[in-house]
């Protein structure tokens, strides 16, 4: 009922009862209106709390947050940071609210890059990047590397309310890719010094026994040359008496000894001319794989005397390469008989041929008594050997290194005392010298 009803109804009553009544009813209505107005005042109470636990819960997020926050308005002025944001800049919160971006974002070219660059446009025109490094400049000068995500936010109208940045600090995945860095680099170069030390001790071995063997090479031609034509006079001579002497003679036994000797020395010397390369190497294609067989059921007998398993690995498609049969066969038999030697209690050898683009590779395994690191560096020296008595003149190994040397190959000896000696050859696909 509002007012001109109340007049009205007075008018037309004129009566103090139904006044009263009218008053009871207007006091009725201003109580209920003003429980209704309490209720709503309880209301508005209950969603502003509300409102504040979402702002406190809010803020409490930006504040933990591990990267900084930083809210620039359409100015490009700084609307709000974070807790993170000011560790990293070293700012207060009243010395960077309100003031212009650049204070913290690194100029290029007197630009700033989020704002004045092209950044700044593909943020406008898309909304939002991602992952941009760039430059924050801290309170005290120090440029810190950032990456930084932004989206812009933007009202009812469509106009610019706020710029929301992300950015997470560089300097320690900086670092630690920077320490990881120059630690890969340090191990390269380690093991680059480490691989070239090795290679230099490997050329100064190489050196050292080409040059041994260059002037022990020297000195066993001169000597072989001086001793040849004398021991072909006790040679002949020998012969002639054996011939002149009867069956029965007594003396001829000891010339029989005396020619058999003279037979070995000249062997001797034969090897010794070998090493000393005064035989010329006859070159023609052959398959060592075939020539490796060869050699192996030649020595087959021997084997089998000697309770020894061989056990081959041959490639059989190796190309045809140039050398001398008769030389390179010498040198298998020379290493096969150094395994047989080394074996006295029967063993295995295990044979072996590979090759690659530039290489033949043979491999001769034996699981004898091994050679004491102590003498492994001469035992290709001429006349060097540790078996006794007649047993060994120390010339095979020499001998066939001069070989292999003349092909132009390389001969390499492992060896583990009381496990085994493998010996690998070397030999280049290409024409030999
Ligand atoms: N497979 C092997 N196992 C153990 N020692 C070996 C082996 N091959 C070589 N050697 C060692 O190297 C030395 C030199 O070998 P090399 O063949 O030159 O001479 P040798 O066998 O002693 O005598 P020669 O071969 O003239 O009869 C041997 O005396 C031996 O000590
Ligand atoms: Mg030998």
């Amino acid at each position: 009922m509002n007012a001109a009803n109340i007049e009205g109804f007075l008018k037309s009553t004129g009566n103090d009862v139904l006044q009263e009544k009218m008053w009871i009813e207007i006091i009725n209505r201003m109580e209920s209106l003003y429980a209704k107005l309490a209720n709503r005042q309880e209301e508005i109470e209950n969603k502003n709390r509300e409102l504040l636990k979402t702002k406190e819960f809010v803020e409490n997020i930006i504040k933990n947050m591990a990267d900084a926050l930083i809210v620039l308005d359409s100015k490009g002025n700084i609307k709000m940071v974070n807790h993170t944001a000011l560790e990293i800049l070293g700012y207060k919160d009243e010395e960077i609210l309100g003031r212009p971006m650049e204070l913290i974002f690194e100029k290029t070219d007197g630009r700033s890059l989020i704002m004045g660059g092209s950044k700044l446009e593909e943020l406008l025109r898309d909304g939002v990047i991602k992952d941009f490094e760039i430059f924050f400049r801290s309170r005290d000068g120090e440029r810190i590397p950032m990456v930084l995500s932004g989206s812009v936010m933007r009202n009812t109208y469509n106009d610019i309310d706020a710029i929301i940045c992300v950015a997470k600090d560089l300097r320690d995945t900086k670092r630690l890719l920077a320490e990881k860095a120059r630690a890969e680099a340090e191990k390269a170069k380690a093991d680059e010094l480490t691989r070239a030390y090795n290679k230099l001790q490997e050329l100064k071995e190489q050196l050292i026994q080409s040059e041994k063997m260059a002037s022990l090479g020297q000195l066993a031609a001169g000597v072989a040359h001086e001793i040849n034509n004398p021991l072909s006079g006790i040679l002949t001579y020998g012969h002639l008496l054996l011939r002149k002497l009867k069956q029965d003679d007594p003396n001829r036994e000891d010339i029989e000894i005396i020619v058999n000797e003279t037979n070995r020395c000249s062997e001797i010397v034969h090897g010794l001319l070998d090493f000393a390369r005064q035989t010329k190497p006859k070159m023609v294609n052959a398959n060592i794989t075939k020539l490796i067989d060869e050699t192996l059921s030649i020595m087959e007998n021997q084997f089998y005397i000697k309770d020894i398993k061989v056990i081959k690995n041959l490639k059989e498609d190796t190309p045809e390469i140039m050398l001398d049969v008769n030389q390179i066969q010498q040198v298998f038999i020379n290493i096969l008989l150094n395994s047989i030697e080394a074996m006295s209690e029967g063993g295995t050898i295990r044979v072996a041929s590979d090759c690659d683009q530039k290489y033949v590779y043979i491999t001769f395994q034996d699981n004898g008594y091994g050679i004491p690191e102590e003498i492994i560096g001469k035992i290709f020296d001429p006349f060097f050997t540790t078996k006794s008595g007649e047993k060994g003149t120390g010339l095979g190994l020499s001998v066939s290194y001069g070989i292999i040397e003349r092909h132009n190959g390389t001969i390499e000896v492992k060896s583990k005392l009381n496990e085994g000696t493998t010996f690998i050859i070397k030999l280049p696909l290409e024409e030999s010298k």
